[in-house]
């Protein structure tokens, strides 16, 4: 439906634009700020060195003994060698462009769909290479935006990485003024909407189709995300049931017989992690006799190293071949799918029109949080989105 509106539903606004030269200009400037969070990745191995540098030193992410000290001593030691990473899979992250790419059919699509809060425009604030978050926010003030809505492009919450992220807006904020003229508020967490479900089961449905006819019914789906060291999990992290629930939603989209398993990959360090891990999964089932699989990257809205690296070229090319499997496919990340721009839009355009600042879910602690940072940054945030008078809710055009 979503789609019909905006294909037939030019509005007002964007005759207006077209129509009038100087109005235009002034018309374009941006009402309403979707600021897109995710961690990045580099662009340029140039950026290698900086972006394992924020990673490791980020206690969000990653906790460490005596981090300051190991943590760079780490990062300049995998230096060479995710560089070479990069090198093999082009050069850098496609993650930037993808976002930009996501943003503006995002943008276009709010615009036509929901008048007044147009125009709309995305902002990229990503957390361990640039655009950095200051960046970003002082950007978005200067824009003179009026409303700001906090995207996480994570679509499952966890306080390792969209926690990490909002606590970079809350650190921005610490020696300087929240502007009381931006209307801030937040998506922390979407990765049960029936739309993101669907465009992974497009994605599977794609890869199946290059399976024999006869076993095309028996090739095992094996979603893989990134894990969480079990430190995390004990916690109460609510990121392995989110990841749980895409993954449910995804089978229910499917609706075919194949079997399905949940995985972990990128595993980091000595500590336990949340398992079975992604590359002993293809082992283990290869030497069950399961020569047919299917990866899908169930975490991570755009390519970036985990999936053109690890599992194109270390599972796939490699690992699978030494194990035994007959084929092996890896399902495509969402990208620029058509069914994901439209889940986008309706989750932000059912944020905007439920009048919803801050959720309560997000509110709530780990209930083994003993983060300071964690208190201070919840609470920032209940400030920040609830300083300004509740948004007016805004309602798509039909
Ligand atoms: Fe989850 Fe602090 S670790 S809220």
């Amino acid at each position: 439906m979503l789609a019909s509106i905006c294909r037939t539903n030019l509005t007002k606004l964007q005759r207006g634009a077209a129509a009038f030269g100087t109005a235009a200009e002034e018309i374009r400037k941006p009402k309403t700020a979707i600021v897109m969070l995710n961690m990045g990745g580099p662009e340029t191995v140039d950026q290698v060195g900086g972006y394992l540098h924020r990673i490791m030193t980020d206690r969000d992410m990653i906790q460490l003994p005596v981090q300051s000290k190991l943590g760079p001593w780490i990062a300049s030691r995998r230096t060479e060698e995710v560089q070479k990473k990069y090198n093999e899979i082009g050069g850098g992250s496609p993650i930037l462009k993808w976002t930009n790419t996501q943003g503006k059919l995002l943008t276009e699509m709010l615009d036509r769909i929901l008048p007044d809060s147009a125009p709309h425009k995305h902002y990229v604030a990503f957390r361990y290479v640039p655009p950095f978050t200051e960046e970003t926010f002082a950007q978005l003030e200067k824009d003179g935006v009026e409303r700001a809505v906090i995207f996480s492009q994570y679509p499952q919450y966890s306080c390792a990485t969209t926690g990490s992220s909002l606590n970079a807006i809350a650190d921005f904020y610490k020696n300087r003024n929240v502007p009381s003229n931006i209307t801030f508020s937040m998506i922390e967490r979407w990765g049960n909407h029936p739309l993101l479900g669907k465009v992974f089961a497009e994605r599977i449905r794609d890869k199946l189709q290059l399976f024999p006819e006869n076993v095309r019914d028996d090739v095992l789906v094996l979603f893989t995300a990134h894990s969480l060291p079990l430190k995390a999990v004990s916690r109460g992290d609510t990121y392995p049931h989110e990841v749980s629930a895409t993954v449910s939603s995804t089978m229910q989209q499917l609706g075919t017989r194949n079997p399905h398993r949940l995985v972990w990959q990128s595993k980091v360090g000595p500590l336990p992690w949340l398992q079975p891990y992604t590359d002993d999964a293809i082992k283990a089932y290869a030497k069950q006799g399961r020569k047919h699989l299917i990866l899908v990257p169930i975490a991570f809205v755009n390519e970036h190293i985990e999936t053109l690296h690890e599992l194109d070229i270390e599972y796939c090319d490699e690992l699978a071949k030494e194990a035994g499997i007959e084929q092996i496919e890896r399902a495509a990340a969402p990208n620029d799918h058509p069914i994901f721009i439209e889940a986008m839009t309706d989750v932000v355009a059912q944020h905007l029109s439920s009048g919803q600042h801050v959720s309560k879910q997000f509110l709530t602690r780990c209930p083994h949080c003993v983060s300071a940072r964690c208190h201070s940054s919840k609470e920032f945030f209940k400030k920040l989105c609830n300083n300004n008078e509740k948004p007016e809710p805004i309602a798509a055009t039909s």
